[in-house]
């Protein structure tokens, strides 16, 4: 890792406070004197982001995009996002802090979606190859204060927001099995408290696996 940056990214379901834990964290590494990129998926580029739009609002609204077509919009997306910003980025020393990455894929696609695992794994290492998070910060909610929080938010819902809780159910649990595949990288953190605590819950994970860096 010597002479590049750090890759963070954030994962869990919709509504668990990605974002919001995103800034956070943006501004508490960033008053380290840190130099520090925020980004998100599906986005992060001119091109990518037009595809974000593509995937969230398929121009066939009533069918949408079969699950394979959807998962290789998302990587098309993330291959432009990698090349043109994160490994960029990386290389320049900066800490990424992305807010989804290829476990939604893994959790959305593969084990909600039905894609079979072993095509999201071979499509993964084309386009991403070694340029894996570092940490992965897992938020865990349960669904049902996940949807509390985003109907507070209230904005109307995108194509994969509006599928069925079951399909929800499904992502929920696949990040915490993804999570315990991958105990080095990930780690879950409980997405119940404050924003604030959550924050501080994370630089401590982020100190525990990244320290001696500062
Ligand atoms: N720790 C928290 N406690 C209470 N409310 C929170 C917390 N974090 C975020 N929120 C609120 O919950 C809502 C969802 O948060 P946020 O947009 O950060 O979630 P998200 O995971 O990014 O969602 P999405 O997947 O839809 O992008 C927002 O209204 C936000 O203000
Ligand atoms: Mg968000």
């Amino acid at each position: 890792m010597a002479g590049r940056g750090r890759f963070i990214t954030l994962e869990g379901g919709e509504g668990v406070g990605k974002s919001t834990l995103a800034a956070a964290l943006e501004a508490r590494l960033a008053a380290r004197g840190l130099a520090v990129v925020r980004t998100r998926e599906p986005g992060g580029t001119p091109g990518a982001e037009a595809i974000r739009s593509l995937i969230l609002n398929p121009p066939a609204k009533v069918t949408g995009w079969e699950p394979i077509a959807e998962t290789l919009l998302f990587y098309a997306a993330r291959t432009d996002h990698l090349d043109k910003l994160i490994r960029p980025a990386l290389a320049s020393g900066a800490w990424v802090i992305c807010d989804r990455f290829s476990d939604s894929t893994r959790a959305y696609q593969a084990a909600a979606g039905h894609v079979p695992s072993e095509h999201i794994e071979t499509i993964d290492r084309i386009c991403v190859g070694d340029t894996t998070p570092d940490i992965t910060l897992i938020l865990d909610l349960p669904l049902s204060a996940a949807r509390d929080r985003m109907t507070a938010r209230a904005n109307d819902k995108d194509a994969i927001e509006s599928r069925v809780l079951s399909y929800h159910e499904a992502v929920h649990k696949a990040f915490l099995d993804i999570a315990r595949a991958n105990p080095k990288r990930c780690v879950v953190l409980d997405a119940s408290v404050t924003p604030d605590a959550l924050a501080s819950s994370a630089i401590a994970a982020i100190d525990a696996r990244l320290g001696g860096d500062r």
